[in-house]
């Protein structure tokens, strides 16, 4: 399986930390976010990546993660999203590397306390389909929220004002080849961006998405408040005493 980090867009929500960088550079406690997406993969044991990025800082990742030697990648690629047009759109551009392969895509700005292998390797086993990961969240309608009944997932809502369950799709997802002809088939959303939602809803619709519920923490960095909060959970997870520091 290979892996893509998704590692783009301008990061507005932080401006103006974002002027001057690219969000996934940002430091979280001790190293750039995308170190913790990176490390996350290569835990689970995926040698090939490719990571997508753009805006006005994507020189700044090479200087950081080189040729991946020192992560114990075997390789790994760079492409350059032009726009920012979602999450699907900036997959687009991985179809030559993911070469037939099945995937596993994690947003830059993602970060997970605990490892996802075991999910990985129940991918490499599923016949076909896709698999997204959930947690449980006290703010649901700022994420992909799944919808359940008699205990399985029936539909997936980007940001619903309405959320319909408290789970939320995290930042991880895998998929096979069959990705790339779902996306071709995409229309903009209403926020004028190609959704993940959306292709996990057409994934859904086939009867071939995988749900499994996360151990651990998990939160995203987008945001002022929620870049803190990660920054407080890997201090926090690193044995710093945060009410000994205030
Ligand atoms: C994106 C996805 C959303 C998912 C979230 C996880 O949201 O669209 O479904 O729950 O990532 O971090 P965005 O960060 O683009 O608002």
């Amino acid at each position: 399986m290979k892996g893509i980090i998704l590692a783009g867009g301008l990061g507005t929500r932080l401006h103006p930390l974002t002027k001057i960088t690219n969000k996934h550079l940002l430091p979280i406690f001790d190293k750039p976010m995308v170190y913790y997406p990176l490390m996350t993969l290569v835990e689970a044991g995926i040698k090939d990546v490719m990571v997508v990025t753009g805006g006005n800082h994507a020189g700044e990742f090479l200087r950081l993660l080189g040729n991946g030697k020192d992560f114990g990648l075997k390789e790994i690629h760079y492409t350059y999203q032009i726009g920012e047009s979602g999450i699907a759109d900036a997959l687009r551009l991985a179809e030559d590397f993911a070469d037939g392969n099945k995937i596993v895509v994690i947003l830059g700005d993602n970060l997970f306390e605990s490892s996802i292998k075991r999910y990985v390797d129940k991918f490499e086993k599923q016949k076909e389909g896709a698999k997204i990961l959930l947690k449980k969240v006290k703010n649901p309608e700022r994420f992909g929220v799944v919808e359940f009944k008699k205990g399985k997932v029936v539909s997936i809502e980007e940001k619903p004002k309405q959320p319909k369950s408290k789970y939320a799709v995290t930042g991880v997802y895998m998929y096979d080849s069959k990705i790339f002809g779902f996306i071709r088939k995409l229309k903009k959303s209403r926020r004028g961006e190609y959704e993940i939602t959306d292709i996990n809803n057409m994934y859904l619709r086939k009867g071939i998405l995988s749900c499994d519920i996360l151990n651990g923490f998990w939160t995203d960095c987008g945001a002022f408040e929620s870049l803190l909060k990660a920054n407080m959970l890997i201090a926090k997870n690193k044995g710093l005493n945060l009410r000994g520091l205030l």
